[in-house]
């Protein structure tokens, strides 16, 4: 039986990759549209390795409309769309908001113009507990009223989740999403030829952690330990980005089965919060190296403590985190000394 076709833009990109590998494996036929813009070709020898197969990638910038038509046109019956395209860095979104508003909507906007004329319904969507921004009560389930983004990068998923409430309920069915919150995305797959591969200095903690250990740089700076939690750092949610790469895959399907509301909305962590010092702890132990690091002074805009309520995925995606933190930080590091120096 022929595969059923899921478009994977960004696909190239550290989720999107590790999903088009779990969508491969369960039985449909992902095809990326990437624009490599912040990523590297090598993925998809990453991606062909762990399948056995090559997926059909597209190089091309999903905000542009006529050359996504043109993907449209080429493969026929695909059936639904996982949107992960779209720039993520927080500081640069401050810097270049304007870069960030046409490409994280503007790309959205583009697929939500063409899919209705290619009979595609289905769209998972890529948000960010950000939309939450300094929450009033731990843990954050969907209910928990979103705040005010603090950086443009934030406010493109706060807007780019309006539009797609605004559309799916009028669209009587032509359009059907579902929204995922992820937390903290953090390790690599177990065959150590996918993971998070950063261009230029990470901002994000875990690949930040990984550089350090294997000599790239010289030490992990810890953005403040005055923070009012228990040992004053930052707490976040760090979920296995296997495990997240799979609520895509069921995310897909309950979309298909044409289950649930127009738009649907989950939190994709693991219920959990850890601190950074327990990161880097996590960290030690799990691998054996032992870190350099400093205390720094707080990053503007981080949020003190921030976890998920994961009922909602779990009763209705069936989703569960397999990972713990010491195997998705064990995964990190192999990952990173799978790339040498
Ligand atoms: N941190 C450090 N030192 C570093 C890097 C990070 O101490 O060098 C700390 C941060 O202060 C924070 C934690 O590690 O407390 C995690 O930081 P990340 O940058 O890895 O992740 P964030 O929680 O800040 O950001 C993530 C995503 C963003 C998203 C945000 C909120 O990377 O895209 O969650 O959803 F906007």
């Amino acid at each position: 039986m022929a595969r059923t076709k899921i478009v994977v833009t960004g696909g190239a990109g550290y989720i999107g990759s590790h999903a088009v590998v779990e969508l491969y494996e369960a039985g449909y036929q992902p095809i990326i549209i990437d624009d490599f813009s912040n990523s590297q070709e090598s993925v998809l020898d990453g991606i062909k390795d762990i399948l056995g197969v090559a997926v059909p990638c597209y190089r091309i910038d999903c905000g542009d409309e006529a050359a996504l038509r043109g993907v449209f046109d080429q493969e026929a019956d695909i059936r639904g769309i996982i949107h992960f395209a779209a720039f993520k860095a927080v500081g640069e979104s401050v810097q270049q908001p304007l870069k960030y508003y046409q490409n994280n909507v503007g790309s959205l906007i583009t697929l939500l113009k063409v899919m209705p004329d290619y009979g595609v319904a289905n769209l998972v969507f890529s948000s960010s507990c950000t939309v939450y921004g300094i929450p009033d009560q731990l843990p954050v389930t969907e209910q928990t009223p979103t705040k005010p983004a603090t950086s443009p990068y934030g406010n493109t998923k706060k807007i780019c989740e309006d539009i797609l409430n605004d559309v799916a309920s009028v669209s009587n069915g032509a359009i059907r999403t579902i929204l995922l919150r992820y937390f903290n995305p953090i390790g690599a797959h177990e065959s150590a030829r996918i993971g998070e591969l950063p261009l230029g200095v990470p901002n994000n903690l875990v690949p930040f952690i990984t550089q350090t250990a294997a000599g790239i740089r010289e030490k992990l700076t810890i953005y403040g330990d005055t923070y009012d939690t228990p040992d004053g750092t930052n707490i976040r949610d760090y979920v296995h980005v296997v495990d997240l790469a799979k609520a895509h895959v069921v995310a897909v399907q309950r979309l298909l089965d044409a289950k649930g509301e127009a738009v649907e909305t989950f939190n994709v962590g693991t219920g959990r919060g850890n601190s950074v010092l327990e990161v880097v702890q996590a960290f030690e132990r799990a691998t054996g190296q032992k870190l350099n690091y400093t205390i720094g002074p707080p990053r503007t805009g981080d949020v003190p403590a921030i976890y998920a309520d994961v009922t909602k995925a779990t009763q209705e995606l069936g989703f569960k985190t397999t990972a713990t933190l010491d195997e998705a930080l064990a995964s990190s590091w192999k990952w990173q000394q799978s790339l040498g120096k």
